[in-house]
């Protein structure tokens, strides 16, 4: 029986490529597999006819919108997490989502080779393969750009050799991957660190500088995850795309990093997540009048550890799935609604109420009234400044002697 390879494909030059010239060195029948994650632009109908017209035996399509955003963006945005501090894992949480369905195409198709089109330079080779790797163990990986040799000259020359249904003369001079949850741009011009990214870089948010009037808007959390926008039910997908509608014209969400890859390489990127970094705002905000002192300050500790993991490939760790469980338990009581205001580039709190809140006013007020013992402050601070003094009474003991 003739080999069988599942392609991760996304419609482009390089994948539609990759289809024929994965057949002409190895000899094994393709099966393209694209996969919905809220990335906009073509049908899965015209990528699917597409793949076929580019010599795929069999074309498998998902719209994974719904499962991108409950199960990949949801505990993203539970564990607050901003990779280095800036970055909201756009590419990182899409890759383990098309793993899933490229193992579920394998099976259902017999293939036992699974394809991506990532270069050897970049993170997501990593994810894919340590991804199929975990789920299915089985599965040989192959990347025709960092194994087959095929660059973008030789792709253009295939297509145009071969009349693939493929557009080659369009020249993007950024490497682009986005979905719901954002947008991330880098090559070119960027590779030059001091440049500062052009208007035409952008997509999903408006320039800040021009802003429209302020927009003020009230998202409310049922134990962590978004469940109405000014006060209309909704779903996490519909939470995501609604704020980057509205947080996106504000210019919301701009990210301009240089970041640590895996593999060792800093590298520049531009994110765009203006949905994303609203939520995270307000769910953080939320988090701050609901959780527990100390469960908060170990949160974020381990909000930063999941973000690396999940960064570094990790999605189906052990570790992962442990940290996982740590954050689902701080959620219990993350509930409330946040009314912020987004303008000028900027998403503002101004305002928060819970049911389940921790904030007691009368314990906080300044004003008469309030039930908050002052006299207990002074024994409080003695003791709780007791260990540190013992030991500087130690260490000007010993520099006298
Ligand atoms: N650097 C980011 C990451 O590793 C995004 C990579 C996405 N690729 C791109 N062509 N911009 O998660």
């Amino acid at each position: 029986m003739t080999e069988r390879i599942v392609l991760a494909y996304s419609g482009g030059l390089d994948t539609s490529v990759a289809i024929g010239w994965i057949g002409e060195a190895t000899g094994a029948e393709v099966i393209a597999v694209a996969v919905d994650v809220g990335q906009g632009g073509e049908s899965l109908e015209t990528i699917r006819q597409r793949a076929l017209g580019c010599g795929a035996v069999e074309a498998y399509v998902a719209d994974a919108s719904d499962e991108f955003a409950d199960e990949y963006c949801m505990p993203t945005l539970k564990a607050n997490a901003l990779y280095q501090g800036h970055y909201p894992l756009v590419s990182a949480i899409s890759r383990p989502v098309i793993v899933k369905h490229l193992v579920k195409a394998a099976r259902e198709f017999g293939a036992t080779t699974v394809a991506h089109g990532c270069t050897g330079k970049g993170n997501d080779q990593v994810r894919f393969e340590v991804g199929i790797q975990t789920l299915g163990p089985d599965l040989k990986c192959i990347a025709p750009v960092r194994d087959l040799a095929l660059t973008r000259d030789k792709a253009i020359a295939f297509a145009e050799e071969k009349g693939l249904p493929i557009e080659t003369t369009k020249k993007n001079p950024y490497s682009i991957d986005q979905n719901v949850w954002g947008r991330a741009v880098e090559t070119g011009y960027l590779e030059d660190i001091w440049n500062a990214p052009t208007k035409d870089i952008y997509d999903y948010t408006a320039t800040p500088e021009f802003p429209p009037a302020p927009d003020e808007v009230t998202i409310s959390f049922e134990a962590g995850v978004p469940v109405a926008i000014d006060g209309v039910k909704v779903t996490p997908l519909q939470a995501i795309k609604e704020l980057n509608r509205r947080a996106g014209a504000q210019g919301v969400g701009r990210i301009d990093v240089v970041e640590d890859r895996l593999v060792g390489i800093k590298s520049r990127e531009i994110y765009e997540a203006p949905g994303a970094m609203a939520l995270i705002t307000a769910h953080k905000h939320l988090e701050d009048i609901t959780v527990e002192r100390e469960q908060a300050r170990f949160k974020a500790t381990v909000g930063q550890r999941w973000s690396e993991l999940v960064y570094d490939g990790q999605w189906f760790s052990p570790l992962k799935r442990s940290l996982d469980a740590f954050i689902e338990d701080t959620q219990k009581y993350v509930s409330g609604d946040i009314r912020m205001t987004l303008h000028g580039g900027q998403a503002v709190v101004n305002g928060r109420r819970s049911e389940t809140s921790l904030y007691d006013f009368d314990l906080a007020t300044y004003d008469t009234g309030d039930t908050f013992d002052q006299s207990m402050a002074r024994g409080f601070i003695e003791l709780w400044g007791m260990s540190a003094k013992v030991a500087s009474g130690r260490d000007i003991r010993v520099a006298g002697k």
